[in-house]
């Protein structure tokens, strides 16, 4: 079966280092972790590498705010994100830094070809420029009146409200987001790399490398000459300083795939192999997975810098879209932006990978994650069709029949024959990365399992006849095998399970040709277990509520004056907008505990009319209720009520939120009366 064994190296794009994992991360990541270990049981030499992207302008600031270093951040960033892959069973052969030596020495080197090629020129660029924050202020970092349409709020790239994109000095009212003062131009030489001189190279490049919608969109670009890129930016900037232009140093996405190689570099030197082999070797593959967001960068740059510089460009590169949940966008007021670790303590991995690859084809389409969907097929199709095929068939084989399998009977012979006659078909959907038809064929087999088991009803044979049990047990327990075979890409640690059961170590794919006779069985250890609605509702509540951030050491030197520059200024109100706004002096009847909400507690207010007000606050964290009880505080109190899963919430508590998470609720001095107005 096994034609010729190939040499891959494969990638997923690198994480930024000043974010967390979340479940839209997890899209590429667990699929890009199907598809190399679908390639390892193959039998071909594969290596998965990957790497934190830890250089820029937002890990810089992130960590001059927390009043640490930019290593001291990507360091924790870095445990973070290895322990989420990990306990998402997401294998790297290895996971690395851009900021590390060998990065340093790669980008470097890829730099003066660029440059020997002419490719690189400088020229003069206006940019906006912070005198409070003395540095020149990247498009996220500024806020504005959007040029085109006139909304408030606006980035310095592009407006969300009309979608126009602009240059940040067309900005209306432009601020700072660090610091909220309005920024002034200023001139600055950059280096730019142009990519005209490549016209022709990615013509036939990108068509070739890429899916056709993926080609053609980019191709749209052709119709205009190209625009060169600027690949240069100025001190204060955490990343690589550029060969003979102090203080000047290499944009992030210079460096961030450059880091792919960095990474297979590590890896070759970890396990004595050479980078060539794997990546200048005309007959090893090379394969990126990226989402839909960064295509310019991993299919005209990066094409464009490997070919100037003589290194082996991408043999294709895999475009998957974006996730949404329930139908929209992640959003943290739904609470449906769920971290992986979020995730991680309310559910159990394996069934993200499981509906992940249910849903997964290949294609460019965004994929929607249904909460409801997610728990209907988690239930029915894993545990109730699938899993169920091990639980009834092992476990009687153990209660009643010593744990011995015996023959199969013609009927179940011939149906296991043609769960293992799909090998070839269910493979050539893990190729081409259609997952979605894998599960298809797999519950499709198990449906036929289970109507064979089901007419069968062993459960009676086995008192009137039980060798006639026993031979349908082996035929169901041997086409479940050959299920979990096929899965093992998808639920490692599952198939994992199932080879223990009988006496097998971890699957390769011919494994799927062996038959399991006359042998004794282990006893059935647990698989998969149900999803609960309220696991999946819990997991909503703790992604809505505000989170603290993680705790961190004291600053070690005297720190910049703390600014969140992940929270960006507020705009501006008039005073009538302001003046909407009823606030009152409130007495706290009674604060309590919420079951199954752990950051909530449930608030009754005395705000000087007939009826108290219930509140339910994200305090817990900072209060035992009993202290809160008869403090007076104030509320908003016409914010529309909201409906929570445990009762209406018919306002708000002021609280002030250090950087650092900690919480202070708001109180008047002594005298205020319960429902006084705060202006
Ligand atoms: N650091 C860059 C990549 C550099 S690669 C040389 C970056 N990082 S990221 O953390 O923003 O995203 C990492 C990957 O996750 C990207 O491929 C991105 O498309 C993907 N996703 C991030 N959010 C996603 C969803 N909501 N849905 C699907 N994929 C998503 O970009
Ligand atoms: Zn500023």
């Amino acid at each position: 079966m096994l034609t010729k064994k190939r040499k891959m190296v494969v990638t997923s794009a690198l994480p930024y280092a000043n974010g967390d994992i979340h479940i839209g991360h997890l899209v590429e990541y667990v699929q890009t972790d199907f598809w190399v270990r679908f390639q390892k049981m193959r039998g071909h030499e594969c290596v998965y590498v990957c790497a934190d992207d830890t250089h820029g302008t937002p890990v810089m600031l992130r960590a001059r705010a927390e009043g640490i270093t930019p290593e001291e951040l990507i360091a924790r960033s870095y445990a973070l994100h290895t322990r989420d892959f990990s306990d998402f069973e997401v294998h790297f052969d290895n996971y690395y830094s851009t900021n590390s030596e060998e990065n340093r020495t790669f980008s470097n080197g890829i730099y003066k070809a660029m440059q020997k090629s002419g490719a690189v020129t400088t020229r003069n660029l206006p940019q906006l420029y912070c005198e409070h924050d003395a540095m020149f202020l990247p498009d996220r970092f500024v806020k504005g009146v959007c040029p085109k349409c006139g909304a408030e709020g606006q980035y310095g790239d592009s407006c969300d409200v009309c979608g126009q994109t602009y240059a940040a000095e067309e900005l209306k009212d432009a601020r700072c987001a660090i610091c909220g003062q309005p920024p002034v131009t200023r001139d600055s030489e950059h280096l730019f790399f142009e990519l005209e001189p490549f016209r022709n190279y990615l013509k036939t490049w990108i068509p070739a490398h890429t899916a056709p919608d993926v080609a053609n969109k980019l191709l749209e670009w052709f119709n205009e000459p190209l625009r060169g890129w600027c690949i240069s930016r100025d001190a204060p900037y955490f990343g690589f300083e550029i060969p003979g232009h102090p203080n000047k140093f290499f944009y992030v996405w210079v460096d961030a795939p450059i880091g792919y190689m960095a990474s297979l570099k590590k890896w070759c030197m970890d396990h004595s192999e050479s980078f060539d082999t794997w990546w200048q070797n005309p007959e090893a593959e090379l394969y990126h997975f990226i989402g839909k967001d960064i295509v310019r960068f991993h299919c005209l740059f990066w094409p464009a810098m490997l070919h100037t510089a003589d290194y082996k460009t991408p043999s294709q590169v895999f475009v998957h879209g974006f996730l949404t949940v329930n139908g929209e966008k992640m959003s943290k007021s739904k609470g449906t932006f769920i971290k992986a670790r979020t995730y991680l303590d309310y559910l159990n991995p394996q069934d993200l990978r499981f509906y992940y690859a249910c849903k997964l084809n290949g294609s460019t389409d965004d994929m929607d994650l249904n909460l409801g969907d997610f728990v209907n097929r988690v239930n029915s199709d894993l545990v109730g069709k699938i899993t169920n095929l091990a639980s009834r068939g092992a476990q009687m084989l153990q209660k009643s029949l010593g744990g011995m399998t015996g023959t199969m009977d013609p009927e179940g012979r011939a149906l296991c024959a043609k769960a293992q006659d799909w090998a070839q078909s269910i493979a050539a959907h893990y190729e081409a990365r259609d997952f979605s038809k894998v599960m298809v064929e797999v519950r499709d087999l198990a449906d036929q399992a289970n109507q064979y088991f089901d007419s069968k009803a062993p459960w009676a044979l086995v008192k009137s006849d039980p060798e006639a049990a026993r031979s349908v047990m082996t035929s169901v327990l041997n086409i479940f095998r050959v299920l979990a075979i096929y899965m093992q890409p998808v639920l490692p640690s599952y198939a994992a399970k199932v080879a223990r059961l009988f006496n097998e170590t971890t699957y390769v794919w011919s494994d799927v040709k062996k038959i399991i006779e006359n042998a004794p069985v282990k006893p059935y250890e647990y698989l998969a277990t149900r999803v609960e609605q309220a696991s999946v509702d819990k997991l909503i509540e703790a992604s809505r509520a505000v989170e603290p951030p993680a705790a961190k050491p004291a600053p070690a030197k005297a720190p910049e004056p703390v600014k969140t520059a992940v929270e960006p200024v507020k705009e501006m109100i008039d005073y009538d907008t302001f003046a909407k706004a009823d606030m009152r002096v409130a007495t706290v009847l009674s604060a309590e505990l919420v079951e199954g909400a752990d950051k909530l507690l449930k608030i009754q207010l005395d705000i000087g009319e007939a009826r108290p007000r219930q509140v339910f606050a994200g305090i817990r964290k900072a209060y035992d209720p009993a202290t809160l009880v008869g403090r007076q505080v104030v509320m908003v109190a016409n914010l529309a009520p909201r409906k929570m899963r445990f009762g209406m919430s018919e306002g708000m508590i002021l609280a002030a939120g250090n950087p650092d998470g900690a919480l202070f609720v708001v109180s008047p001095d002594a005298g205020a009366v319960p429902g006084a107005t705060v202006k």
